[in-house]
């Protein structure tokens, strides 16, 4: 079959508001919008102006009341621990409205910030929705992310109340969650008022009088007396949710979603990128504590009335490297979405891939990786081995869904390895150099999308409209600047190479190595460092940690080098995977003070590289690579 991409691409071009305007009819609006698209309200304009809505009842409630009360919502499968669940939409929303219940009769209202911070159990996306149910808005930390990182965007959000659970589960550890809570909250200036705790079998939380409420004991309350709680309309512009992800500071970036775009744009993608139909099974292998888990675990599936899996495991080691084909076959999965990383690991532990063999994989039809860049290997060796399409797509948590897909529900594009594919309806890309003029095919340069951005990406950061301009929107005028370099060749197909700043993606999660280095630096024994991103063959990425001490410090350097790997876990999380630190004793710098940290990188992934002309003293570099190579790296 022909792709259409070409001509639903050109439409959108030449009609935004009327393309727009008819992926709005998929919605149901409690009042209807004044206009697609105001030009003239926010940073660079706003979505579906005038309109009030709600996006649980766009998830839930239609496809109870329109022909799906009985078919599975949500999919609980957790190797880790054994336990299965499925809730059918209906009984999805008694949940959330009683989950919404506790949450109003404990004061939680429509503006009120709520954050979420949870394993991957069904609760927590119960949770969020419940919190779009009420118009509160959600702001989901990951698990993985330490008390102190916790704390920083409490003070950031000022959340009401918290919802979280008694702990998580890692492979070999049992995480208690409740004193990393408590610990956040002593160190935060802001206090919420409420805790909510989801207690789990592994490990019962002490609940601290008035402040926290055990959570499933008030649901259990709620589902008895049959407690109804209608959605609360939202105006359209309404943030449904803050998601934190790194900057090149410690300070996270509060990306704000709002409610109307968000839905229209995620609703189309389902079909037209994804290829998949309402009733079907979609399994996005991620974290609701990131942008994959948001769009792809939760909202999207349930706008679209499919079937989202809760997975509560890893790719390896849950028992083994065959559990992403148990899940497909026993739950009937159509569409696995996952990083690359998943399948590297995968590949790792079962390089013939002989596991495949042992499920029936009938019903799957697609692999979607992103997150990271896809390498052509691990995309041939899914394919091979899967003998299903293997479409590499290419977003950030600023936009919500994919600014370059391969669009399956219209009709796949060739696939080149390496590429992301096109830009998809809604993002104008273009490749610029550093002074802002567009650079020709096959010339790298930073990648930027033309203002308008479309629905469902940023409006704005949480609070900070002069931090979002300043982050994105004034290097180039006009232009959204999504910090990534790279190329489009003739045919329109991009390629993504490097990112422009200090972030860094370790197993398809996003790390700020300046978040890094401010960790480091704290250390009474250190001057100066450094932290940059080198070649990991499992994660793509790990981090690296170039420290010099302060002049008089006579402790082994050894002793420094593990409290530096312990300090990053406990001030940011074992999700860093920090586990390198080299102390050295200058760092190579230019003669004008700035740190040659890509000079560094080459040189710890082992590639050739030139001798910068503005070096200092390039005798640093060696003593930079005998450095690593004691600590067996390079
Ligand atoms: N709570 C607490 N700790 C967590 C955590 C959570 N929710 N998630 C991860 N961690 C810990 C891990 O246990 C690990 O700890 P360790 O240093 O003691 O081993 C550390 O954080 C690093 O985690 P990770 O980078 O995920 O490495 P891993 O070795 O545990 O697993 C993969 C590697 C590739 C299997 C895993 O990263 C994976 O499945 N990634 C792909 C899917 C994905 O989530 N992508 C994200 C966006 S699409
Ligand atoms: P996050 O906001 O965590 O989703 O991370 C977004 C960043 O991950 C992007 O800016 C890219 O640097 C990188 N990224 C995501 N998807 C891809 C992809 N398909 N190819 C290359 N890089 C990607």
């Amino acid at each position: 079959m022909a792709s259409r991409y070409q001509d639903v691409y050109e439409g959108w071009k030449n009609d935004p508001d009327g393309f727009w305007g008819n992926a709005a009819e998929e919605i149901d609006w409690f009042t209807p919008y004044d206009k697609v698209f105001d030009a003239d309200s926010g940073a660079y304009g706003r979505w579906f102006p005038g309109a009030t809505c709600n996006t649980c009842y766009n998830c839930l409630d239609r496809h109870v009341e329109r022909g799906r009360p009985g078919q599975p919502a949500l999919i609980y499968d957790s190797p880790i621990t054994g336990r299965k669940a499925s809730y059918t939409y209906a009984e999805l929303l008694d949940r959330v409205k009683a989950m919404s219940a506790v949450l109003i009769d404990n004061g939680i209202q429509k503006g009120d910030r709520v954050i979420i911070y949870m394993p991957m159990i069904p609760e927590a996306v119960m949770a969020m929705l419940a919190c779009a149910r009420i118009g509160a808005v959600h702001s989901v930390v990951f698990g993985g992310f330490a008390s102190k990182e916790l704390a920083t965007r409490i003070d950031d959000a000022k959340p009401t109340a918290i919802i979280s659970a008694s702990c998580g589960i890692e492979p070999g550890r049992v995480i208690a969650y409740k004193p990393l809570l408590d610990g956040a909250i002593d160190f935060s200036t802001h206090k919420p008022s409420k805790c909510f705790i989801v207690q789990r079998e592994e490990v019962e939380a002490r609940l601290n009088g008035e402040r926290d409420v055990d959570m499933l004991a008030a649901m259990d309350e709620a589902l008895s007396s049959g407690r109804d709680v209608p959605c609360v309309p939202v105006a359209s512009t309404d943030p449904l949710y803050i998601l934190y992800t790194s900057g090149t500071t410690g300070q996270p970036k509060g990306v704000v979603r709002d409610n109307g775009g968000h839905m229209v744009a995620l609703k189309w993608s389902m079909n037209a990128i994804y290829g998949i139909d309402p009733g079907e099974v979609f399994w996005a292998a991620s974290d609701v504590g990131w942008v994959v888990g948001h769009s792809y675990i939760v909202y999207a599936p349930l706008l679209h009335g499919c079937t989202t899996v809760v997975f509560e495991g890893k790719p390896v080691g849950t028992p083994d490297a065959g559990v992403f084909w148990r899940v497909i076959a026993e739950h009937n999965v159509a569409v696995l979405f996952t990083a690359p990383t998943a399948f590297r690991a995968i590949k790792r532990d079962d390089p013939k891939g002989t596991l495949i063999a042992d499920y029936d994989l009938g019903t799957f039809r697609t692999l979607f990786l992103a997150g990271e860049r896809a390498d052509p290997d691990t995309i041939q060796w899914a394919e091979e081995h899967l003998k299903v399409p293997v479409i590499d797509h290419w977003w950030q948590t600023e936009t919500a869904w994919a600014i370059a897909a391969n669009p399956v529900g219209l009709g796949m594009l060739p696939v080149v390895y390496g590429s992301p594919t096109v830009a998809m309806p809604g993002y104008d890309v273009q490749i610029l150099d550093d002074a802002g003029h567009p650079v020709s095919a096959g010339t790298l340069g930073n990648i930027v999308v033309k203002l308008p951005l479309p629905p469902a990406c940023l409006p704005t950061l949480w609070e900070n409209d002069q931090r979002f301009k300043e982050s994105y929107l004034t290097e180039f005028p006009g232009y959204y600047k999504t910090a990534d370099a790279g190329y489009m060749d003739e045919n329109g197909y991009l390629f993504i190479m490097a990112r422009t700043d200090d972030i860094i993606n370790v197993a398809g999660h996003r790390l700020s190595t300046g978040g890094m280095e401010e960790v480091l630096a704290s250390h009474p024994d250190v001057a100066e460092c450094a932290v940059i991103g080198i070649h990991d063959q499992l994660k793509g990425q790990a981090p690296c940690g170039f420290v010099v001490l302060k002049s008089g410090v006579d402790r082994d350097y050894e002793v420094i080098e593990k409290e530096l790997v312990a300090l990053v876990r406990e001030k940011i999380g074992p999700v860093a995977a920090f586990k390198i630190a080299v102390t050295v004793d200058r760092l190579p710098k230019t003669r004008s003070g700035k740190i040659l940290r890509g000079t560094m990188r080459q040189i710890a992934d082992g590639e050739e590289y030139k001798m910068p002309a503005t070096i200092d003293d390039p005798a640093i570099l060696d003593e930079i690579m005998e450095a690593l190579k004691e600590h067996g790296v390079g």
